[in-house]
């Protein structure tokens, strides 16, 4: 299953918010809709989004009808703001819309129909090499998942999270790929039910042993001794090792170092920003109020209620065991080893 792909001139994404209950898909050749599908989350997760973006380059590229070369990277300018503001945390985004970007300029001396065609392979190099970086991730961090191992994981970091394989449920993939017997328990991931629409989908489709537990949950099965390791994904990793991802992975970060378990985060080297020095850098989405006074639908709390939606939360770099990339597993200190990939 691919969760992007560009087909016939046409972006396909499979539809994120209507899991598990249809599998539908988005086929677009109008980059303002997959801005769109961005924006609401019917394709999400850090580098499924930096994919999507390129692709809607691709598209904005493609549709232009501009004679000059000036005239066209001028709309390829709109086109990239317009994309660039749909969701703050993640990024991928901003690495592959400034990828694109220099594509472009690098490549300004070509008329607009060369140009055309040097951006939509630019944005599948893009996506072959997201998937290049999975496959690696899941390699490197099966490494550290034993035979037996019961692994908690936070969100949805899946093949639905990136091009295909994933990041942290790509180092499960690959350990049970290796014959390990591991069992997953992932949490339900409120307001939007990523992990129990998305990864329980998933995992389930392999046919990898997996038990549903709602967030507030995991704190109690630790204590039960029940949890072995956890493994998360990120949507920004700052120059310390500081990480940004979907809320309430910190309290479960928090309470894994309490229970002596080991704290995994794995992300390709496009998650990591070494521009920012800190976590406290990271702006953090603020998402719409009505996704945590509704559930499926329907108003769940009291009318008029004041509600704060934070879509992501900073764990600071102590509390991680080990960050898993595509260019091997990085330990403490983090601003030294992250230094050294870049
Ligand atoms: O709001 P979402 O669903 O885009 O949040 C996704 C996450 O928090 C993931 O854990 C993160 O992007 C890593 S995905 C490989």
């Amino acid at each position: 299953m691919k969760t992007i792909e560009w087909k016939n001139g046409k972006v396909i994404l499979i539809d994120q918010t209507k899991l598990p209950l249809k599998e539908e898909y988005i086929v677009t050749d109008d980059y303002q809709r997959v801005a769109e599908a961005i924006k609401i989350l019917s394709v999400r997760g850090a580098p499924a989004i930096g994919v999507a973006a390129a692709y809607a380059v691709a598209l904005a590229a493609m549709k232009s009808q501009a004679k000059s070369t000036k005239d066209f990277l001028d709309e390829l300018g709109e086109a990239i703001k317009l994309i660039g503001a749909t969701r703050p945390t993640a990024v991928n985004l901003f690495w592959a819309l400034e990828r694109m970007k220099e594509k472009a300029s690098a490549n300004s001396h070509l008329a607009v129909s060369r140009l055309k065609r040097v951006l939509k392979e630019e944005a599948d190099l893009i996506a072959a090499e997201e998937l290049e970086m999975s496959k690696k991730m899941g390699d490197y961090g099966a490494e550290l998942i034993a035979d037996g191992d019961n692994v908690l994981t936070h969100c949805n970091a899946g093949a639905l999270a990136t091009v295909d394989y994933g990041t942290a449920l790509a180092v499960i993939r690959s350990a049970h790929n290796q014959g390990k017997k591991i069992h997953v328990y992932a949490d339900e991931t409120r307001p939007l039910l990523q992990g129990a629409r998305l990864t329980t989908w998933e995992l389930m489709r392999e046919n990898i042993p997996v038990t549903l537990i709602c967030d507030n949950m995991a704190g109690h099965f630790m204590s039960l001794g029940k949890v072995d390791k956890i493994v998360v994904g990120a949507d920004r990793v700052a120059a310390n090792g500081d990480i940004a991802n979907k809320i309430g992975t910190y309290s479960v970060a928090v309470l894994a170092k309490e229970h002596n378990i080991p704290f995994y985060v794995a992300v390709p080297v496009t998650t990591i920003d070494i521009s920012i020095p800190d976590g406290s850098h990271i702006p953090i989405e603020e998402r719409e109020s009505h996704e945590v006074t509704g559930f499926g639908g329907s108003q769940v709390a009291t009318e008029g209620v004041t509600v704060a939606n934070p879509a992501f939360d900073v764990t600071p770099n102590r509390y991680i065991t080990a960050i898993i990339t595509d260019k091997g597993v990085l330990k403490p200190p983090y601003d030294k080893a992250i230094a050294r990939l870049f």
